[in-house]
């Protein structure tokens, strides 16, 4: 409805706009999505400066296609077909900040396809089928910030970031990588967000990630890691965010996390844990995230958690666990997540000094009884427990 109201005084004030066939124009915005182009359509106007000709049968971009366009400034080509030019790019490389062309079975890249684009921010190139790059491809792109090469065939190499001095975000999931070389990141020292995940990678070279100093966010799920990389992250001093589920961790050595102060989202869900020391996490003082889930852990020592006064959010699904712990220092905890475990009995006032827990998932246990259940929790699941089956008052849980 009100959509509807919306597109009518959109298309009201814009009735004036040239706008091609099948296509949504705005001022200054021409949206042609899922318009079932096989060519670049007539009619866009010339001053648009977003054009989005994503998810078509566009096969290539006749020279001059785009010259009319001099302010473009973000050109959607995802999920075409495409195949690209030295020059594809050229008319508009003097405006142009934004290209998306991802999903488009590109094999390969013309070596000079960047080489008039030089003011480009944000680059996607996800979804393709690139095995290799020219060497020197992303040499002109000085300005980028973001890159996605992800779901492609490639290799990483030690030459090929280099140029990209400005770049922000870093994105090679899903390449099927066994390694990195050392030294592959060293052209990018600006790096805040670097995801390798989903790849086959079992271990980084020493040192790999020591000059990126301003990393906030380090992705490294469904990889083949049997233990924390540890030499390559004891000195991220500004990591805020370290996820590396999915792997095959076992064992964490003591001090994996020392001097990652500031790490506050923290998941190693979905690996091979059982053990966990005595004040573990206890460096890590600014944690609000925590997720064990879907490891085997059985047993948690009670001081695990003293420091982590900041700790909002604990998820230990899935594990071993049969006695419910009793933590320390979580009086800032607003979710505990539980479920699927063995647990049988709640210990007495063990949520006590949670003043601030919103949600206790304890659904799927072994529990028969809940005195230990502090009443000002908004909510408790206890759903697929025996006290659910054998008695009625706690139906409201179940
Ligand atoms: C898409 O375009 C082709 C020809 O280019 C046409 O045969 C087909 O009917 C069109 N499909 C739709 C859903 O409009
Ligand atoms: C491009 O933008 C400038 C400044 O806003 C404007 O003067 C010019 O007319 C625009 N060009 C086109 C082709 O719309
Ligand atoms: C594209 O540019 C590269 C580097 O300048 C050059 O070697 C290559 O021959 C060009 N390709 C075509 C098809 O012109
Ligand atoms: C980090 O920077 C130092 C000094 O520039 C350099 O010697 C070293 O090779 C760099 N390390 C990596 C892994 O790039
Ligand atoms: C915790 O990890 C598990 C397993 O990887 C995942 O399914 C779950 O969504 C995660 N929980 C949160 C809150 O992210
Ligand atoms: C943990 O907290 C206690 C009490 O606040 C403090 O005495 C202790 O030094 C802290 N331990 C670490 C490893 O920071
Ligand atoms: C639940 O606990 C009872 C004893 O309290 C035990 O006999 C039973 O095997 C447990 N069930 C599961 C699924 O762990
Ligand atoms: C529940 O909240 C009330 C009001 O904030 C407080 O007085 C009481 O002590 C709390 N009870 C428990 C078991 O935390």
């Amino acid at each position: 409805m009100i959509w509807g109201l919306f597109w009518l005084l959109l298309g009201n004030a814009l009735a004036h706009f040239s706008c091609p066939r099948n296509c949504l124009c705005g001022p200054l915005l021409t949206d042609c999505r899922f318009a079932n182009l096989s060519d670049i359509p007539q009619g866009i106007a010339q001053e648009t400066e977003t054009l989005f000709l994503n998810e078509n049968h566009l096969t290539q971009v006749p020279p001059g296609a785009f010259q009319p366009y001099t302010n473009l400034t973000f050109l959607g080509l995802s999920h075409n077909q495409l195949s690209l030019r030295n020059d594809t790019f050229d008319d508009i490389g003097k405006s142009i900040l934004s290209l998306d062309l991802a999903g488009n079975s590109l094999t390969e890249l013309p070596a000079a396809l960047f080489e008039n684009t030089k003011k480009l921010v944000w680059l996607n190139l996800a979804e393709n089928r690139l095995s290799a790059l020219p060497g020197k491809i992303f040499a002109p792109l000085e300005r980028l910030t973001y890159l996605d090469l992800s779901q492609n065939r490639l290799q990483l190499s030690v030459n090929m970031f280099r140029g990209l001095s400005q770049l922000g975000t870093l994105i090679v999931a899903g390449n099927h990588l066994h390694t990195v070389p050392a030294g592959a990141f060293e052209p990018v020292p600006n790096l805040k967000v670097l995801d390798i995940s989903n790849n086959e990678i079992s271990t980084l070279p020493e040192n790999l990630l020591e000059n990126l100093t301003n990393l906030d966010d380090l992705l490294l799920d469904n990889n083949g890691f049997k233990t924390i990389p540890l030499s390559a992250f004891t000195i991220l001093p500004t990591l805020e965010h370290f996820s590396i589920s999915g792997n095959s961790i076992q064992n964490i050595p003591p001090l994996s996390f020392t001097g990652h102060s500031s790490l506050r989202r923290l998941d190693l869900s979905n690996n091979l844990v059982s053990d966990l020391p005595s004040r573990f996490f206890s460096l890590l003082k600014q944690l609000e995230f925590l997720n064990l889930s879907r490891n085997n852990i059985n047993t948690l020592p009670g001081d695990i958690f003293v420091n982590n006064t900041q700790l909002a959010f604990l998820h230990l699904d899935r594990n071993q666990l049969h006695a419910m712990p009793i933590f320390s220092g979580l009086q800032r905890l607003r979710e505990l997540t539980l479920c699927c475990n063995g647990i049988e009995n709640l210990p007495r006032a063990f949520s006590d000094k949670m003043y601030e827990l919103e949600l206790l998932d304890l659904s799927n246990n072994n529990i028969t009884e809940t005195t230990g259940l502090n009443s000002n929790i908004t909510q408790v699941i206890l759903a697929g427990n025996p006290v659910c089956t054998n008695s009625m008052v706690f139906k409201t849980h179940c």
